[in-house]
């Protein structure tokens, strides 16, 4: 199977911890694409949805779900995304396609996080993957020495703005040996808006994508 098969599997798999009449969170990327795509299939049977990325709304209006504003909504019983790396532990690295900050506000709320995934996202220790961190745009540079500080090599995303009006530094050879550890260091650097690190609040469950079918985890 290929990369895109596995994820549009757990894509599809995941319709099934949607609870009917709810609002159900969703996060971004090509993983929850296809888990959109599925989600049209039942969307009579659901009322809505929050969304963390200007992407995902624009796809799930364009099949008439409905997209409800976080600040109307109490409660999610379930977020759906995807992750660029994920521990057994359910520690994971998020932000590849730079919406990691409203990724983690959604999943603040909800009351379960469910990540989709194949495979090729399952790793030892984090930190292959480059660690987004996103930026307010006029403290890049002090945020990027404190980085260095901290171990890591980051490399200004040329180009990307993020849904907030931000941008995004790319820390390469960090060693993250400890997740929680380094999400609440980076946290704390002035100018940092969040990082993509999901350690303090990781996933609950992982459908992961494999060859001999959805794992669930
Ligand atoms: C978006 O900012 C990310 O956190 C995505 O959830 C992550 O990059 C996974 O993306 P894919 O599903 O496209 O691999």
């Amino acid at each position: 199977m290929t990369q895109d098969e596995l994820k549009k599997a757990v894509g599809q798999a995941a319709v099934k911890f949607v609870k009917p009449d709810s609002i159900v969170g969703v996060g971004t990327g090509s993983t929850v694409n296809h888990f959109i795509d599925a989600l049209a299939e039942i969307k009579d049977q659901i009322r809505g949805a929050v969304s963390s990325s200007e992407q995902s709304t624009e796809k799930l209006k364009s099949y008439g779900i409905e997209v409800f504003s976080l600040n109307d909504v109490d409660q999610l019983d379930v977020y759906i995304d995807g992750a660029d790396e994920i521990t057994e532990h359910m520690h994971m690295i998020k932000g590849g396609g730079a919406a990691l900050t409203r990724e983690k506000i959604v999943a603040a709320v909800a009351k379960e996080f469910i990540c989709i995934a194949d495979d090729s996202k399952q790793v030892g220790v984090l930190g292959q993957f480059p660690l987004p961190v996103e930026v307010i745009p006029m403290a890049r540079s002090y945020v990027a020495r404190e980085l260095v500080k901290l171990g890591g090599d980051p490399v200004y995303r040329q180009g990307v703005v993020t849904d907030n009006g931000n941008v995004i530094l790319d820390v390469h050879n960090m060693s993250i040996i400890d997740p929680k550890a380094t999400e609440i260091a980076i946290n704390a650097i002035v100018g940092v808006v969040t990082n993509g690190l999901f350690a303090c609040r990781g996933a609950d469950k992982l459908l992961l994508g494999t060859s001999n079918g959805v794992k669930e985890l």
